[in-house]
């Protein structure tokens, strides 16, 4: 009989972990996600409560974690909350897992570095300004040191994703379909990167289970703006239909206005062969078909 092995995504039902439970699926491995909804086959966790059993009775050979509380503004007013969530209970998780023999990824962001430096490597130094990048940085530093991580945990760190299927892009793009005029911010800058990228990279690493910690990120460093004038100009409408306002002026709090929001992919260079991704693939991944 063939010998199919199991992988588990914790929060399997989020933007990034969706995409990863599809494409990985393949004859001979089964990829479950996790879910807070009971959803048949898929293990019930739930990071607040702690209730992994599960996800743990699964034993999977490899385990993405990208379940986590990912709004800045909601680590920032429930810090208690979110610390459980994104690094006690996630560090305690991982811990069982390495222990059990798995190979175990932990997504991680671009808010660990306080925004100033350009192109932070994987060796640069944590420097967080948010309590959402300090939680980041935490867990990384908390994961690191348990028994089993150095040959078998990956810290991947990514910068803005973007997805054909919700979020920034599909908002812009929806006005410029209807021909309506969209509003973005020129005073606060990302590094996209696409969904598709950043779950080919995640694939390759598990697949190579090479521990250690690994950059993800867009190459071109842009404001909201730009990037909306940039779709703009590539669905043929006029750029003119982007409106420009300021965060302060739309009365928006921004509590992560990084000068230089890309990350430096030295190591992930040189250890999965990958580069930062140029804009324009960036977009060109949210018309492929
Ligand atoms: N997207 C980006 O631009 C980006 C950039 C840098 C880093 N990251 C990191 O990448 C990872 C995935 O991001 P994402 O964009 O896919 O996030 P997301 O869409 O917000 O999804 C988060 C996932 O975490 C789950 N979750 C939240 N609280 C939980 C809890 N108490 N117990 C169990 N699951 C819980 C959510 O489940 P529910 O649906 O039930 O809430 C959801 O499945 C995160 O660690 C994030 O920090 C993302």
């Amino acid at each position: 009989m063939m010998d199919v092995r199991r992988w588990l995504v914790v929060g399997g039902d989020g933007l990034i972990g969706k995409r990863l439970v599809q494409e990985a699926q393949s004859a001979d491995r089964i990829v479950l996600g996790s879910s807070r909804r009971n959803i048949n086959g898929q293990p019930y966790v739930d990071l607040n409560t702690g209730d992994t059993d599960a996800a743990l009775a699964t034993a999977p050979e490899v385990v993405i974690l990208c379940a986590a509380v990912t709004s800045i503004q909601k680590c920032r007013d429930e810090p208690e909350m979110s610390t459980r969530i994104n690094v006690d209970q996630t560090v305690r998780l991982a811990a069982q897992f390495l222990q059990q023999g798995a190979f175990v990824i932990f997504l991680s962001s671009n808010t660990v570095f306080n925004g100033n430096v350009e192109r932070p490597d994987e060796y640069a130094p944590l420097e967080p300004v948010t309590e959402y990048g300090a939680q980041k940085a935490k867990a990384e530093v908390a994961l690191q040191a348990l028994p089993g991580a150095e040959k078998r945990l990956a810290i991947v760190r990514l910068s803005k994703v973007i997805a054909p299927s919700e979020g920034l892009a599909v908002n812009f793009l929806r006005h410029f379909q209807a021909h309506q005029s969209c509003r973005a911010f020129d005073d606060l800058r990302m590094a996209p990167v696409s969904l598709r990228y950043v779950v080919d990279g995640l694939l390759a690493l598990a697949f190579r289970r090479c521990p250690g910690v690994f950059h993800l990120s867009g190459r071109d460093e842009l404001s909201y703006a730009e990037f909306a004038r940039a779709l703009a100009r590539r669905v043929g409408v006029p750029s003119t239909l982007v409106e420009t306002l300021s965060s302060q002026d739309a009365g928006v709090e921004v509590l992560f206005r990084p000068r230089f929001p890309a990350l430096g992919m030295t190591r992930t260079h040189e250890v999965l062969g990958l580069a930062p991704e140029f804009l324009e693939q960036v977009i060109d991944t949210l018309f492929a078909t």
